[in-house]
């Protein structure tokens, strides 16, 4: 049985669990969520907003969840939102309701007061400056939240509790709507937004919906932890989207890399214990941006179409490439990660032969890391190792005895090339479609 406790408990409290995406997004955070949530008591986000999409599949009913914690399936959780996050209301809010409207039951949810909101600005802001870009667009997501982040930064953003306070939300508001209507007029020839139709949504529609839920998030995290109680820590997004640490500027706004788990729910780091980096087997990107192993052959369109590689959020086709084993170093580096979750590993069935990057080629020199310079990350050539393939269906095996030997070949290579090990295999999207792994 794959167990999810680490080393026992420090003096009472139980440290927690991070789950930190390790290539670019949607290597399968939200399925490994949701199979760590079986055994623990709290779930919390710790950044991004409703540009995530993780989905979870269970009992043959798929969610696929953006602002929620992945927990939510499992009654006995308590999914908190927290402080690092950037929330819009109404995705929220048609969020939980579909939700509902599926017997899940979100009563438990806390809200971090401290949260930033995102606003109608931010999103028209987004498309527009996507838009001003033109060829030089970073694809996102255009759901405001690099505009809203950018707010949290210059100390002009209004967060959840303003939303408790009528009289304050409309002081904030009234002062930074002046300036993004400029902006708006003078920049982009845009019609002004109406500081009283903004409250009359904030205040009179949504605010009595998402009130009941807002909460001392960072209070209520510290208590389940000195209580003895298991706490997980969910990121969205990955390493390399990270504002700090990722393929700048080609990156979202907030830190998805661990450390952020600690910032962003407010615990320090010596309360985090198990860092779990996940990471498909092979490696896909949506939006633009330096991928040294992307495929523009005929493997490309292979693991598109087997991995159903489109966007959970945005139905964009992702990009796609052969496993990289030197960015991959650089994130465990960058994350402490003690293990992977390697999710995806039956998509590979039907090649006959799989490649891995082990280094890149740059200026004549061989790098087992990606060089810090992005022009010579664009250079970059991988060096490929070929491996055997397996051709065998993976998702129905759930043993690591039952593994074809090729597969757990390719799996304790890149667990090799990597440093750390690999716990767990992915064979299908639904929960119970995985293999504990063991060299
Ligand atoms: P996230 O953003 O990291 O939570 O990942 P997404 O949900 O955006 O994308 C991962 C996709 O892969 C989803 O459609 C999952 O249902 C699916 N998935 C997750 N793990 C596996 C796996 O091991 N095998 C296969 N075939 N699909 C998986
Ligand atoms: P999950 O949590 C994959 C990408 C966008 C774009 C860049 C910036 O499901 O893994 P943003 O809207 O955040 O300003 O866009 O980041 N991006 C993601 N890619 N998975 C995600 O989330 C992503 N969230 C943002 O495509 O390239
Ligand atoms: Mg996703």
């Amino acid at each position: 049985m794959y167990s999810i406790r680490g080393p026992a408990d420090k003096g009472g409290i139980l440290p927690a669990t991070v789950v930190v995406g390790a290539q670019w997004g949607d290597e399968g955070k939200g399925k490994l969520t949701d199979l760590l949530a079986g055994e623990m008591d709290m779930v919390v986000r710790y950044q991004g907003g409703h540009n995530a999409g993780h989905t979870v599949v269970v009992g043959g009913m798929r969610f696929a969840l953006q602002l929620v914690p992945s927990g939510v399936l499992y009654p006995h959780i308590t999914p908190v939102i927290g402080n690092g996050v950037v929330v819009e209301p109404l995705s929220l809010i048609e969020e939980l309701d579909g939700l509902a409207a599926r017997g899940i039951d979100t009563s438990k949810l806390v809200i971090s007061g401290n949260a930033h909101l995102i606003m109608p600005y931010h999103q028209e802001i987004d498309r527009l400056t996507e838009r001003y870009l033109g060829k030089a667009s970073l694809g996102t997501t255009k759901r405001g939240i690099g505009p809203a982040y950018a707010d949290k930064a210059a100390r002009v953003g209004l967060r959840v509790q303003d939303m408790l306070d009528e009289k304050i939300f409309r002081q904030k508001l009234d002062l930074v709507l002046k300036e993004k209507n400029a902006l708006l007029a003078k920049a982009y020839n845009r019609l002004p937004l109406d500081l009283d139709g903004i409250c009359d949504k904030y205040l009179g529609e949504y605010a009595p919906k998402i009130a009941p839920m807002v909460g001392d998030s960072v209070g209520i995290v510290h208590e389940a932890l000195e209580s003895g109680r298991n706490v997980l820590l969910e990121g969205a997004q990955a390493t390399f989207l990270d504002l700090d640490q990722g393929t700048y500027p080609f990156v979202t706004s907030s830190n998805p890399v661990a450390g952020g788990a600690c910032t962003g729910s407010g615990i320090g780091p010596k309360h985090v214990e198990r860092i779990i980096g996940v990471a498909k087997a092979y490696v896909t990107r949506v939006g633009a941006g330096p991928f040294p192993t992307e495929c523009f052959d005929d493997a490309g369109d292979v693991l598109v179409e087997r991995g159903h590689e489109y966007g959970t959020v945005t139905g964009r086709r992702r990009r796609a490439g052969w496993f990289d084993a030197a960015m991959m170093r650089q994130a465990v580096r960058l994350n402490s990660l003690d293990e992977i979750a390697l999710t995806k590993l039956d998509v590979l069935d039907a090649f006959d032969s799989l490649k891995v990057c082990v280094a890149y080629e740059v200026d004549g020199e061989k790098c087992l890391y990606p060089p810090y310079h992005q022009s010579k990350l664009h250079r970059a050539i991988p060096i490929y190792e070929n491996l055997n393939g397996w051709g065998v269906d993976l998702s129905k095996v759930t043993r690591v005895e039952d593994m074809p030997k090729e597969a757990c070949e390719y799996v304790s290579f890149l667990a090799e090339q990597v440093g750390v090990p690999v716990s767990l295999v992915g064979v299908g999207p639904a929960r119970d479609q995985f293999v504990a792994f063991r060299p």
